[in-house]
């Protein structure tokens, strides 16, 4: 049997003597993406490099990166979703295309990790004649090739759509023609939600299939695509060759080649040890087995025991996901990626206490134990986690959090049954529960059903909007000021604006501040403190500087920041305004992304902004100063436009 360790050496190695170079896997937590609190993907890291920049390691790059989805706490529990998974991933950045990357995966699969071939299923996209992209059959025509050499003939089928509910089923096909909504990945989804902009394409993914009987709960008639649990996707082949050039304009998506042909190939590592065990449960597969034996001999409970199943693999599935953020500097608290933190810990410690153990010190909790067992597994593979100071680090942090639930748990319990006497919790109740007394919501929801009690889901959802709403209205206000409206036009000169502000202070001094803004899709005016009436040499010399960086087609970013970091690094704010504790940030520069270092900390330009901006300053055209006037003592106005 293959460990997780031994099948992600393969991998690099595999790929290594085909000219790839293995890279670190960057950070949990996203450097220069906004879209996401965790990073999810292997692409999302790269995407600067995927939309052409030059790699510092070259075009042919092996990674296992670390992924966290959110959205997958609640699923967690079932044999196959984690929170946390290790996207091996192999990139090219405009080198090899579909007839290396196909046989090297099944190579791959099948000679180095030993899947048998005939188990293995494999989707192709069906093409988006609206969208102008064409059917997938080269992919189709390099599988069929594939397992005809290992003595297989595979047909090819076409599986119809999800709006018919794919009921023309498996027809003994081994090649699958899928529409968008399965085979074309792109950070949006399908090919109507992509801003302009945004890269994507057609992709191939592999399916294990584990031989289950079809669940019809799932649909009248199994395929690969089907979530009954007869197949799981082992491997996703993305070919990244387009890029959306306009949005929903004129009623019709737009798509041009990018620059360079790329490969964003992302398996999910856990995913292939469980395929290659043939055993569809991945918390059969050696990393968390070995967790949740530890569990297994001190609650004296059985994982195979239904009862207990589903408890076993939340806290192994939690408790390792928990180690990684730890390790990539996330901390417990209420906000952001520190609440989802919180929330994995307690309901770790949650589901620890429905198995049967909870600790009285930290000598014997399962949930540090546990910990300690998934440092000990990574530590090699991830350096971040190999220190002392880190096994210390996350040792007191899972404890600490286990003792505050624990006695949050007391005083929630108590106020639970309080409320729950009425025999109905609103969504009022739910949201004081959770906040008042650090009750999750989900715990109510899980304590309620065991007792037949009627929550108002929608209810709490409600007052969490309100409430999120509320903190944010104060920055939108500011964020809103300036700007009549978010047509092109106008969102071109906003970025413009930012950079004006920036060569102002570049060639009349730091000190000059801004002090008001006012932006149509017309014109720019920006007030700023300034003493002086403007010379035509420095109006002159602010015209180079926007338009030099307007020719080096820098990117434009935005970062979610704590204020007091924001502040830190010097990014630009209105005087006196309030801002709440985490803020949004727009930066503009350096080119090329670096995972090592946040771009902001490079940046030609920081500001506390709430956009919309352009995503590449060559999107503005020339930059021209209309008219410089005095509108107050010591202020000044520019208006200026892009043409
Ligand atoms: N980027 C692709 C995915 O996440 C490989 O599935």
């Amino acid at each position: 049997m293959l460990t997780v360790n031994e099948i992600r050496t393969k991998y690099f190695e595999f790929f290594k003597a085909r000219g790839h170079t293995v890279i670190p896997s960057a950070s949990l937590v996203p450097l220069n993406d906004p879209t996401t609190l965790f990073t999810g993907s292997g692409m999302q890291p790269l995407i600067t490099y995927l939309l052409g920049a030059p790699h510092p390691e070259g075009n042919r790059l092996v990674n296992s990166q670390k992924s966290f989805r959110a959205e997958d706490i609640e699923e967690v529990g079932d044999n196959r979703h984690t929170t946390f998974f290790e996207m091996l991933g192999n990139w090219s950045l405009g080198d090899y295309f579909k007839k290396e990357q196909l046989p090297w995966f099944f190579e791959f699969l099948t000679d180095e990790v030993g899947i048998d071939a005939s188990r293995l299923y494999v989707t192709v996209f069906i093409g988006d004649e609206k969208n102008n992209v064409p059917r997938d059959t080269e992919s189709a025509d390099i599988w069929k090739e594939l397992f005809a050499k290992k003595g297989i003939e595979a047909k090819v089928v076409e599986i119809g759509s999800e709006a018919d509910g794919y009921r023309l089923g498996m027809q003994g096909g081994h090649i699958f023609y899928y529409d968008a909504k399965k085979n074309w990945w792109s950070r949006a989804g399908v090919p109507e939600n992509m801003p302009a902009g945004e890269p994507g394409g057609p992709d191939s993914e592999v399916f294990y299939d584990f031989g289950t009987p079809h669940d019809p709960a799932f649909g009248a008639e199994c395929h690969p695509n089907c979530d009954c649990g007869r197949f799981m996707e082992i491997g996703n082949s993305v070919f990244m060759q387009y890029i959306k050039t306009h949005s929903t304009g004129s009623g019709q998506a737009g798509f041009a080649l990018l620059p360079k042909q790329n490969v964003d190939f992302g398996g999910g590592l856990e995913r292939i040890a469980a395929a290659a065990q043939g055993d569809p449960d991945v918390f059969r597969t050696d990393v968390f087995w070995d967790v949740i034996t530890l569990l297994e001999h001190f609650s004296g409970k059985q994982y195979d025991d239904s009862r207990y199943k589903r408890s076993f693999r939340i806290v192994a599935d939690h408790m390792r996901a928990a180690v990684f953020m730890l390790g990539d500097g996330v901390r417990p608290s209420n906000t952001d990626r520190g609440y989802i933190l919180r929330r994995l810990l307690r309901r770790a410690s949650l589901h620890a206490q429905k198995i049967g153990i909870s600790a009285e010190k930290a000598d014997d909790s399962m949930l540090v134990r546990s910990a300690t067992i998934i440092l000990e597994k990574y530590d090699e593979a991830y350096p971040e986690l190999a220190a002392d100071e880190v096994y210390d680090m996350v040792a007191d942090e899972v404890w600490k959090e286990e003792v505050q639930f624990g006695h949050a748990l007391v005083k929630g319990m108590k106020e639970f049954e309080k409320t729950a006497a009425g025999g109905h919790i609103s969504g009022e109740q739910a949201y004081v529960l959770f906040t008042t007394y650090g009750f999750p919501f989900e715990m109510t929801l899980e304590i309620a059903k065991e007792r037949n009690i009627d929550v108002d889901e929608d209810g709490f959802k409600l007052e969490m909007k309100k409430h999120q709403e509320l903190s944010r209205a104060g920055s939108e206000q500011k964020f809103k000021g300036g700007l009549a409206d978010h047509s092109e036009k106008t969102t071109q000169l906003h970025t413009a604006h930012h950079l004006l502000l920036k060569a102002l202070q570049m060639v009349l001094g730091p000190q000059v501040k801004q002090r008001g803004s006012n932006i149509t899709s017309e014109r720019l005016r920006i007030d700023f403190s300034y003493g002086a009436k403007m010379t035509k040499e420095q109006i002159a010399a602010v015209e180079k500087v926007v338009n030099e960086k307007i020719a080096e087609a820098l990117p434009v970013m935005r970062s979610t920041l704590p204020r007091d970091e924001a502040e830190v690094l010097g990014a630009e704010h209105e005087f006196g305004a309030k801002y709440p504790d985490m803020v949004s940030v727009y930066s503009i520069g350096p080119r090329g992304g670096n995972e090592v270092k946040p771009q902001y900390e490079r940046a030609f330009s920081i500001e506390f902004c709430g956009g919309p901006h352009v995503g590449n300053t060559s999107e503005l055209g020339t930059f021209k100063v209309q008219k410089e006037e005095a509108v107050a003592a010591g202020i000044r106005r520019i208006k200026a436009v892009l043409v």
